[in-house]
This record gives structure tokens, C-alpha cells and sequence, in this order.
């Protein structure tokens, strides 16, 4: 389906779970957040009826994002059912990598092929310090595991200041390349102040060429990760919430102050 600025609208991104594992300090409060109520959160049947829905009008490209996707429980087997839906052309998780060394094979099996993990730098200090849980080794062999397994791309998310000259990207970059991963740079954002950047290595920020839907893990369609608009698949039925997030696509995003990446996925 095309939106009023003649964007072809291909790409869903599916928020599974709005928990994490981690609480790093550009995305979460220490304390974590609000969550949203179990009974709230979308079944795997609800999912794969949208992902269906989605796929009828015209969606290629899939994404499972969080919070952090993985601590979603069963959700190799939500990968299973997501990946026998015909007319999916990519399939692909955005993952904080620290489960990923258990959940690599599974994962792959239920027939998921591309992986986006998160990795912002790859010193053992820093990565605590800005995830404020993490251990960086945990995400390392995760990566590692990836790669043997067969996953293919391995995209690296790096979260930078301003830019990749930076040197914990310079780091990354060249981990990336030893590895045959390739790393993307994402500019620290601000939703408050509707601060966002274009991804260097990637597709994403750019209005323009924006392809994307958002599915939140309580199943609100939302537009653009820079608004405050969002369509109620249980209240408006599912189709009519594709067509009406769609419709109401805006140009350009400003400044959201309800949603923060833990629940609208990144
Ligand atoms: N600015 C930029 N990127 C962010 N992410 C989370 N919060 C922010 C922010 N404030 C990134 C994570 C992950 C992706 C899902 O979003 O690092 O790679
Ligand atoms: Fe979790 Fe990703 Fe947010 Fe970090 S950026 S707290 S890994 S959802």
C-alpha cells in the first residue's frame, strides 16, 4: 500500500515485549519502566494474524524488535509461525545479543536468517557502564555462535555521539570487518526533544524513504517512531488499523513524548 506522500509501505517492525534484560541509559530509567500488563501484551495467534493481514496488503519485510525480543517466552516458536507465512521476503530480529548464544541454533532452525545486534562499543568497562547490566563477553560469544550457525547478514547496531569517527565505533567498525559483520551507526536520539538522525549504514531516519509501520507489543499500529499517533488493532480491527496508520503517515516525525524505544521497538 502507498501513503499519501506515494511511500510504498513494505516493512513491519513487531515489538514482541516491551521488558528488557538490559537498562541502558539512552533508552531506560534505571529502574525500568511501567510495563505493560501480561494480559495486555498480543498472543502469538494475534501476532501472526496481523503479520498475515499485513502480508495481504502488500508487506514484504518483517522485524521482531522489544524491548528485547528474546526474553519474550517462546518466542523461537513465534519465529516458527512467523517464518511459514508465505509472501515474506525478509525476516529479521533486532536483538541486545545477550541471550543469543543459547538462542542462536533455535533460532536459526525455526528459520529466521538475518540478526541486527546491539553493540556500541567493545570495551568490558564501558559496555557495563551503558547497559549498566551487561556483560559484554555474553554478547561477544552470542555474535560468535550467530556466525557459526549460519546467520547471514550480522548487523551490528552502534549507538554513537555524533558519528563513527568516534573511537568505540572505529572499534566496532573494525570488529565488524575481521568478522564479516557489517556495522551500522545510529546517533544517540532524544524522542522528548524529537532529536533523530539519519543511520550511517542503514535505512532508518530518513522520512523520505520511510517504509515502515510499527506494531507495539499491545497492539497499537503506530506510524512513525516520532509520533504520538497510534491505531488499536483490538479496538479498530486489524485491517482498518493498517489502513488508518498508513493513511495517517506524517511526512516527517517530530517530537513523541509517549513512546520511548522499550516500547515502540527502535
Ligand atoms: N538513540 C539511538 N539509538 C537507540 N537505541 C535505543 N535507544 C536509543 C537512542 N536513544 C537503539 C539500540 C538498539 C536499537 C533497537 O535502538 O541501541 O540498537
Ligand atoms: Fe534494552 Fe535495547 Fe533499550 Fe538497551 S536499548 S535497554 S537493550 S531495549
Amino acid at each position: 500500500m502507498f501513503d499519501q506522500f506515494n511511500r510504498r509501505i513494505n516493512y513491519l517492525r513487531i515489538s514482541v515485549t516491551d521488558r528488557c534484560n538490559l537498562r541502558c541509559v539512552y533508552c531506560m530509567p534505571e529502574d525500568g519502566i511501567e510495563q505493560i500488563p501480561h494480559n495486555q501484551i498480543l498472543t502469538f495467534e494475534e501476532i501472526v494474524e496481523i503479520t498475515k493481514l499485513a502480508v495481504k496488503n502488500g508487506f514484504e519485510k518483517v522485524r521482531i524488535t522489544g524491548g528485547e525480543p528474546l526474553v519474550r517466552k517462546g518466542i523461537v516458536d513465534l519465529v516458527k509461525m512467523i517464518a511459514s507465512i508465505d509472501g515474506i521476503m525478509d525476516f529479521g530480529m533486532t536483538t541486545n545479543g545477550v541471550l543469543l548464544k543459547p538462542f542462536a541454533k533455535p533460532l536459526f532452525d525455526a528459520g529466521l536468517k538475518r540478526i541486527n545486534v546491539s553493540l556500541d562499543t567493545l570495551d568490558p568497562g564501558k559496555y557495563k557502564a551503558t547497559t549498566r547490566i551487561g556483560n559484554l563477553s555474553d554478547v561477544l560469544e552470542g555474535l560468535e555462535e550467530a556466525k557459526r550457525v549460519g546467520f547471514k547478514p550480522i548487523k551490528l547496531n552502534c549507538v554513537v555521539e555524533q558519528s563513527s569517527a568516534e573511537p568505540d565505533a572505529q572499534a566496532v567498525k573494525s570488529y565488524a570487518d575481521e568478522n564479516g559483520f557489517i556495522a551500522r551507526f545510529i546517533p544517540k536520539m532524544n524522542l522528548d526533544d524529537g532529536i533523530f538522525g539519519v543511520v550511517e549504514g542503514g535505512e532508518g531516519g530518513n522520512c523520505a524513504t520511510c517504509n515502515r509501520l510499527r506494531l507495539t507489543a499491545n497492539g497499537v499500529i503506530k506510524p512513525c517512531l516520532f509520533s504520538e499517533s497510534g491505531y488499536n488493532v483490538r479496538d479498530l480491527g486489524i485491517e482498518k488499523a493498517i489502513e488508518m496508520a498508513i493513511k495517517n503517515k506524517p511526512a516527517c516525525g517530530v517530537a513523541n513524548r509517549t513512546g520511548e524505544f522499550y516500547n515502540i521497538g527502535g
